[in-house]
């Protein structure tokens, strides 16, 4: 029977018996799994005998009812087919093993413009060392396709995307893709399965930083990649040689968050929701990009395919970065730090913090406003939050 987000959530990829009777998955700690004898090793080996693990780099019980709750929670594939996850030590080892596994000197990648900024500089500054070219393109479905070369084999994309939230049309990325044989990628972090599952749409793998949502309280580091069975498997060969393993520990925290993932996502939409309508009519604030607003250039698209929006927001003020920082540093309730997806409420100033490095006009250049200011919608009261924000605002 096909269970709703919430029960899977809480059950989904789990063992109704569990070791010793726990009703938690138990966290193994274990390197090695011992053979009972040299017979039971060759028949493993031969692939005759179905057993647990056999070194702890190659697969983890703990990290196996994560990704299998993490499978269950991105869904099916339209074609009925194996989903599997491959769980990591952070997004950006997910983004990096994916891509090592899919490229060879030779190969083209399209990647949209406003991609997670490291997973760019990966591609355009260390992919390119190994001979695979890259096009870097027009966040938009036309931008790709007008980017595919003869040699193209992967687009990587994002949707939403940071800080804009814009939307990729997945529909339409797909049948493009699809016409000309070229394996899809999509990071949706910032969706979360809770609002977009691209598996549906035919997207071939798709990429999470668990940090963020997924494991939901600020306090792991983890990335999966989800996609069909064989993709994932010659992924997970890669992860074998490069071993960068989420801890066990890190798995238990990572199915512990996903108990309440359902539940939290349901109060982070509607959240977003109503800080960005608020922000939106706020005299002292001069736009806001949230993808639950009519007013943002993607939010057809993005109504089409998500059942909510997430939390991140971002907008600008009417005055400059001083003024953006006197907003922020007023704010009582949102801490002043990156991240997003947690219980608490993170506030921060891009140009301040991606952007440091850059000067006013190479920010200006990225597309990067000096006035900016970027929210991530915690589990706080949402009045409390609005409230919180208005005597920020009003203090300029
Ligand atoms: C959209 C997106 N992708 C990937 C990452 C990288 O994830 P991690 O920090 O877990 O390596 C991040 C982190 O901020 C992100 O926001």
């Amino acid at each position: 029977m096909a269970r709703s987000i919430e029960t899977l959530s809480v059950h989904g990829g789990e063992l109704r018996d569990k070791a010793h009777d726990s009703l938690v998955t138990p966290i193994i700690l274990a390197t090695a799994y011992p053979f009972e004898n040299t017979d039971e090793l060759h028949r493993y080996f031969r692939g005759e005998h179905i057993r647990g693990e056999e070194y702890g780099r190659y697969g983890n019980p703990t990290q196996q009812v994560a990704e299998a709750k993490l499978a269950a929670l991105e869904g099916g594939l339209p074609n009925g087919g194996d989903t599997d996850a491959l769980l990591t030590s952070t997004g950006m080892s997910a983004i990096v093993t994916t891509l090592l596994a899919m490229v060879k000197p030779g190969t083209h990648l399209v990647i949209t413009a406003d991609s997670y900024r490291k997973t760019r500089v990966f591609v355009r500054e260390f992919l390119a060392k190994f001979g695979v070219e890259h096009t870097s393109c027009e966040p938009s479905v036309d931008g790709i396709a007008a980017a595919i070369k003869p040699n193209t084999k992967l687009i990587i994309t994002e949707s939403p995307t940071n800080p804009y939230l814009n939307c990729i049309d997945l529909e339409a990325l797909v049948k493009v893709a699809k016409e000309k044989r070229i394996k899809t990628m999509i990071d949706a972090t910032l969706a979360t399965p809770y609002n977009l599952q691209p598996l549906s749409f035919g997207v071939d793998l798709v990429v999470h930083s668990a940090t963020k949502y997924l494991g939901g309280h600020n306090d792991l580091m983890a990335g999966v990649v989800i996609g069909a069975k064989p993709l994932i498997d010659a992924i997970r060969d890669h992860q074998g040689m490069f071993g960068a393993l989420a801890a066990p520990f890190t798995a238990y925290m990572l199915i512990r968050g996903l108990k309440t993932f359902a539940v939290r996502m349901k109060h982070q939409n509607e959240s977003g929701q109503r800080v960005a309508e608020f922000l939106e009519q706020h005299p002292k604030v001069e736009r806001v990009w949230y993808p639950g607003l009519p007013s943002h250039p993607a939010h057809a698209i993005a109504k089409k395919q998500m059942r909510g929006f997430s939390s991140l927001i971002s907008f600008t003020i009417k005055g400059g970065l001083v003024e953006g920082s006197k907003v922020v540093d007023a704010c009582e309730i949102p801490y002043l730090a990156p991240s997003l997806g947690g219980p608490e409420s993170l506030i921060e100033q891009p140009a301040l913090m991606s952007y440091y490095d850059k000067a006013p006009e190479e920010r200006a250049a990225l597309g990067i406003r000096e006035n900016l200011i970027r929210m991530s919608v915690g589990l706080e009261g949402t009045d409390d939050l609005i409230a919180d924000l208005n005597q920020a605002l009003n203090k300029i």
